[in-house]
């Protein structure tokens, strides 16, 4: 039989078409595209708290928390600066949770803590979360001065903390919001974390 070009064009398709479909899938790529993310909260001994997941949007970042074990009320919750939870020292030598997380993220230099409304701020600031009499806080917020991509505003490994107490909007440089009890560094999801566990040996199968 006489190959055409026209068989060769429709066997490049049989063969590529299922290889393309799984690209889409399996190749959302870390950090590159940055349209989605994750931080894993823990307290500062380390028990798991819960979650943040992150999405690029057309406004910015959309910021979806659930978090548990905070005391009643409201808490202070920012984007801080260094993707580190450990803890550090301050200048009497006191330990201070997640103290490597540094301040809030303020790529702009306003050194202006505020209210996520206010045009001039931390663009870190985010509202407080709300605990229930059950401990457990939801917020979905989406940030409009930051983003995932890569770029001087980008988020991508900085860290969410929580703060023990409500933040104020106003008071430089944190809101008064007291210490740090939760903290979680902001990474590129990876598709078995957004959609379950398919492992990758699902695309291979012929
Ligand atoms: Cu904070
Ligand atoms: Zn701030």
């Amino acid at each position: 039989m006489r190959t055409t070009s026209w068989d060769r064009v429709l066997l490049a398709a049989a063969v590529a078409l299922p290889l393309i479909g799984c690209a889409q899938r399996a190749a959302a790529p870390p950090g590159a595209g940055g349209s989605g993310a994750i931080a894993k909260l823990a307290t500062a001994t380390g028990a798991p708290a819960g979650q943040a997941v992150l999405t690029a949007v057309p406004d910015g970042v959309e910021i979806v928390v659930n978090v548990q074990g905070l005391t009643p009320g409201q808490h202070g919750f920012h984007i801080h600066a260094n993707g580190k939870c450990e803890p550090s020292s301050d200048a009497a030598g006191k330990t201070v949770a997640f103290g490597a997380a540094g301040g809030h993220f303020d790529p702009e230099g306003t050194g202006r803590h505020g209210h996520p409304d206010h045009g001039v701020r931390h663009a870190g600031d985010a509202p407080n979360l709300m605990a229930d009499a059950q401990g457990r806080a939801t917020l979905r917020y989406v940030s409009p001065k930051v983003t995932l991509a890569p770029g001087p505003n980008s988020i991508m490994g900085r860290a969410l903390v929580v703060h023990a107490d409500p933040d104020d909007y106003q008071t430089n440089p944190a809101g008064n919001s007291g210490g740090r009890v939760l903290c979680g560094v902001i990474q590129p999801a990876r598709l078995d974390a957004v959609v379950g566990s398919i492992g990758p040996e699902r695309h291979l199968v012929r």
